[in-house]
């Protein structure tokens, strides 16, 4: 595996690779990797020849006190994993490279409507951080095809609504969450967690099974999302939000069959999220 930490340098590598009509896949990561992340890889490897991950803490999708400086930073374990899983490329700029003139003087790109609410309403403008990086990535790489988790349900979409308005050539591939044994999606996040609330966190995908399984079973909407506030707000989470979303992130209305239930809830210094889909049945009471 080649690791670059230079944009020219990136570019000539990929330039080779594109004039031998080899496909090229890209996985954005954060680094701090986990079964999750080497999911994507192993995904990317069955839809490319060539396949880069990126590494990049992006300071422009974190809020004001939110956990940039606290966030694992673990470059050469990261690096030993990809290599292991057969990645080609590790791109791991320096902040200085992708934004060298600061935050604030930034072009950004802005996704709306899908990027409003639920995460983007509780950390206002972190779509933006996430759009405006990922489109630089897109456009150092030019990849064929890119694979996101599926666990960031609303950062997937909003990337689909991004390539799709920007007439970006990339096919976008969703990657189903990675469970812990006992349920809870993997995120580099759960390393904040004490080992209490390691025990109690796996609570959220298990008050989001029994959820899914009333909706499914026709019971109200708003009860059952009453009992998901009551049961998380009980296991010790505080939460930010649970909504159920068409599968665009739409509102519900009575036609709607294929939903997705989403959450995210604090527990002691963590932020999870997490998902499920959902089928309603025809009878479900939309109130
Ligand atoms: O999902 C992530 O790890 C990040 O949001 C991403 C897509 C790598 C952009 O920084």
């Amino acid at each position: 595996m080649r690791t670059l930490r230079d944009i020219d340098q990136l570019r000539s590598t990929l330039r080779d690779y594109r004039q031998r009509g080899q496909r090229i896949a890209l996985v954005p990561t954060m680094g701090n990797l986990h079964a999750g992340h080497l999911a994507l890889v192993a995904c990317a490897r069955q839809h490319a020849d060539i396949v880069v991950a990126s590494l990049f803490v992006n300071p422009m999708q974190f809020g004001p006190g939110e956990d940039l400086d606290g966030y694992p930073r673990t470059f050469d374990a990261d690096q030993a994993q990809l290599i292991e899983a057969g990645c080609d490329v590790l791109f791991a700029p320096a902040v200085s490279s992708l934004y060298p003139n600061g935050l604030d003087a930034q072009t950004r790109v802005h996704v709306p409507v899908v990027g409003e609410g639920l995460c983007g309403g509780s950390r206002p403008g972190h779509f933006d951080g996430v759009s405006t990086v990922v489109s630089m990535l897109f456009n150092l790489v030019q990849p064929d095809v890119a694979c996101f988790g599926e666990k960031d349900y609303q950062q997937l979409a909003v990337i689909r609504k991004l390539v799709c308005d920007l007439h970006m050539p990339i096919e976008i591939i969703g990657v189903p969450i990675v469970r812990a044994e006992d349920g809870l999606a993997l995120s580099s996040r759960n390393g904040y967690l004490s080992s209490e609330e390691r025990a109690i966190a796996p609570a959220l995908y298990r008050t989001l099974c029994t959820l899914r399984d009333a909706l499914a079973r026709g019971e109200p909407i708003e009860k059952v999302l009453r009992q998901g506030h009551a049961a998380l707000y009980d296991a010790g989470f505080t939460l930010d939000y649970l909504e159920l979303r068409d599968t665009t992130l739409g509102p519900i209305n009575l036609a709607t069959r294929h939903a997705v239930l989403l959450a995210a809830a604090k527990l002691g210094p963590a932020r999870l999220i997490d998902n499920l889909t959902v089928q309603l049945p025809a009878s479900a009471a939309r109130e």
